[in-house]
């Protein structure tokens, strides 16, 4: 359809009208469903502090959430964004005995790691708290304090497992062995990580501790535990029946699985010394289950951010949504609102958004393994590109199923995406613009069916986005977002205003005047996804932010608005960027394989008491004569000065030294060992000797100083 042509100094928003009654547009719909909901409180995660954040969380959890957030925050919602470390739990306290630190050094060095990654990174929390501030630990004290004056725990004494050898209970991540459920072997004390089913520590096959390596016991103690059973059915009909339709499929699933499962009354409190204290009389040398205390951290990070916390929490109009990954699912649709219901004055979650994991380059990411982009090293590969990570990891957003991030991919996305399609698109239009108009928006004049095909398909576009992210489903949004940059790259080769300008100026102006609403359109809906790039289009274009509901208006730009120059918004990244990051991939699968390919030490044996260790009579002594004894080839006939003696001990040491070579060497012995006859000859004594994994054996050499038989305890 062509418009009779009426050139002249008319708005585009006048033609929009004019429009309107020629031929009815549908009606611009930028948000689909109308919310019912005042506010909102939105969380994401608690990230534990023991280790930097990886693309996996973001993928996962950080993104998503955000883009979220900054949805509804242009369409002027009341919401808070949630976001802070979980300090405590065995993982903490477990990597601080690795390193010889204590767990606060621990949770004070990531803590401080990833609140700065996650701010330059652009992750929009309204506040980053951590769960060892006193807020918390009041916060969560008081929360088990009202819920134990209530009876809502069930107080019991259990057989736990105990580590004879170091002397304490094994909670949580203290013990692994095989899961009862999928077979998986290392399965955790609390979860299986493999097939994400919540255990108790006595559920494992062949359980283990982390600290010697040995079968724990079972020992008695006395804990708390929620009793889950009382809220199954509960649960069954707040889950199963009011939130069949509206949760995703994966999370309903599981939800599914563990109610039909049948639930059990949960241990909420532990044997540990790193956590919020149990605040029972007698309970000391008991801390609330990480478990407990960390989604707390959501509530006691609000009322830090604000004195009006209670209506984020316990007003029904509030919308209460968190994001989290797969392996958090039981915790934030069980455990945690049946803890909220169990206090009675909170609001339960409306959504539970949780998305499957991100691989990396076809291997699940591993903290402990090191096989991860972590967040705060890519910003430094890669300054000033957040806008590309967040694109990729939106894009490849395991939202349905598990994805896989590679540097391949990452690379193609955004050359032959952000660079060629968005970058491309924009700064060809206002290029053109400075060429031929001097910068300022030309005005429009008649329309072709083509340009109104355009603003149609524009009209839509805002309420396609709306929709998609209301309902969790990122990517498709952001491909949305992208087809109207299509759209506009599209247009411009079609039409070639760069052919045009000598015989038909007023046809240029029009078409650029439409391009550089299309910009100006991206610069709005693009917003959620890619801030740090739409600053500068908005910039370039200078115009100020827009509100979502603006999205649709198609005349944010009138005719003689002058533009800035345009900014650079992507660049190619060269082969030679994405070589090193797979390099230093390969670098760690390198030293990965190395240090399985070494034997793990043995592990540690029995604890035995004093008693018995001054029993055994050790000392230092040095070797006086050494050879091989006859027709073996692993022992060696010692003559040892003990100090107390000189004697013979035979050694099965032939075949790490040569006798001639140990002659002199100091040792230490192990005296008052029964003798007994090794190939005809009586040993009288044992040398103590060290022996690696691979089985290299070494002197125990007492030191420097030590006369024969100084006694070695
Ligand atoms: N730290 C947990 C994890 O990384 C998540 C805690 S979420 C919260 O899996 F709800 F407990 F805060
Ligand atoms: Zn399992």
């Amino acid at each position: 359809m062509i418009i009779p042509g009426r050139k002249g100094p008319y708005s585009f928003g006048y033609f929009i009208s004019l429009l309107l009654v020629i031929r009815p547009f549908s009606e611009p719909k930028p948000m689909s469903k109308k919310p019912v909901f005042k506010r909102y409180t939105v969380t994401s995660a608690l990230p534990y502090a023991n280790g930097p954040i990886h693309i996996g969380h973001l993928a996962g959890v950080y993104v998503p959430a955000d883009i979220y957030v900054r949805f509804l925050r242009m369409n002027d919602e009341d919401v808070i964004f949630i976001g802070g470390s979980d300090e405590h739990g065995v993982p903490i306290t477990i990597k601080a005995l690795q390193q010889g630190v204590t767990p606060q050094d621990i949770v004070d060095r990531y803590h401080g790691i990833i609140k700065k990654s996650f701010e330059d990174f652009g992750i929009s929390f309204d506040i980053y708290s951590r769960t060892s501030n006193k807020t918390h630990h009041e916060t969560a004290s008081a929360f088990f304090r009202k819920l134990y004056d209530a009876g809502q725990f069930i107080e019991k004494v259990s057989a736990q497992y105990y580590d004879e050898a170091t002397g304490q209970f094994l909670a949580d991540r203290y013990i692994t062995g095989t899961c009862p459920h999928c077979g998986f072997e290392r399965a955790y004390g609390d979860q299986c990580e493999k097939c994400g089913t919540s255990l108790n520590a006595t559920d494992l096959i062949e359980p283990k501790s982390v600290l010697s390596g040995n079968q724990p016991v079972l020992r008695e103690t006395r804990h708390w535990f929620l009793p889950l059973d009382q809220y199954e059915s509960w649960l069954r009909e707040w889950i199963l029946e009011g939130h069949k339709d509206d949760w995703k499929i994966n999370v309903y699933g599981q939800c599914k699985s563990w109610l039909d499962q049948g639930l059990q009354p949960r241990a909420v409190t532990r044997d540990l010394d790193w956590g919020v204290k149990v605040p029972v009389d007698g309970a000391d040398g008991k801390v609330l289950y990480v478990w407990f205390d960390a989604p707390i951290g959501y509530i006691s990070a609000t009322r830090e951010l604000t004195p009006e916390w209670e209506k984020y929490w316990k007003d029904p109009e509030t919308k209460l949504v968190h994001f989290i990954g797969k392996d958090n699912i039981v915790f934030h649709c069980i455990i945690f609102p049946a803890m909220l219901k169990a206090e009675g004055t909170y609001i339960l979650p409306e959504n539970v958004p949780a998305n499957e994991f991100l691989n990396l380059e076809g291997d699940k990411i591993s903290t402990s393994r090191n096989w991860a982009v972590w967040l705060h090293e890519y910003l430094e590969a890669f300054p000033g590109k957040q806008d590309v990570l967040r694109y990729v990891l939106t894009s490849a957003a395991p939202e349905t199923k598990d994805n896989d991030f590679t540097w391949k991919d990452f690379q193609t996305r955004n050359n032959s995406e952000l660079v060629a399609i968005l970058g491309n698109f924009v700064n060809r239009t206002i290029v053109l613009t400075h060429k031929y108009f001097e910068g300022k928006v030309p005005g429009a004049a008649a329309f072709n069916a083509g340009d109104l095909a355009a603003m149609e398909e524009m009209r839509q576009i805002p309420g396609r986005i709306a929709e998609s992210i209301q309902n969790y489903r990122f990517r498709e949004g952001l491909a949305e977002m992208m087809n109207l940059a299509r759209l506009g790259n599209k247009y411009l080769t079609e039409n070639e205003p760069w052919k045009l300008f000598t015989t038909d100026p007023v046809r240029v102006g029009t078409v650029l005047h439409i391009s550089l609403q299309i910009c100006a359109q991206l610069s709005i809906i693009a917003e959620p996804f890619l801030p740090f790039s739409i600053a500068k289009i908005r910039h370039t274009l200078n115009l100020p932010s827009f509100k979502w509901m603006d999205a649709a208006n198609l005349n944010w730009l009138t005719e003689g608005h002058q533009l800035n120059a345009p900014e650079l918004l992507f660049e190619k990244i060269e082969d030679p960027a994405i070589e090193a990051q797979v390099q230093k991939l390969h670098d760690t699968r390198a030293a990965n394989e190395a240090l399985q390919a070494k034997a793990p030490v043995k592990p540690g044996k029995e604890a035995v008491g004093f008693e018995d260790f001054s029993k055994m009579d050790i000392r230092a002594g040095t070797i006086l004569e050494a050879e091989k004894v006859a027709k073996t080839d692993k022992l060696l006939k010692l003559k040892i000065d003990t100090g107390l003696d000189q004697r013979t001990v035979v050694s099965g040491i032939a075949k790490f030294f040569n006798p001639e070579d140990i002659i002199g060497r100091r040792v230490c012995i192990l005296v008052n060992l029964a003798p007994r006859k090794l190939k005809g000859i009586e040993s009288q004594g044992m040398i103590l000797m060290a022996e690696n994994p691979d089985g290299t054996l070494f002197f125990v050499t007492p030191g420097e100083g030590t006369i024969d038989g100084a006694d070695v305890k």
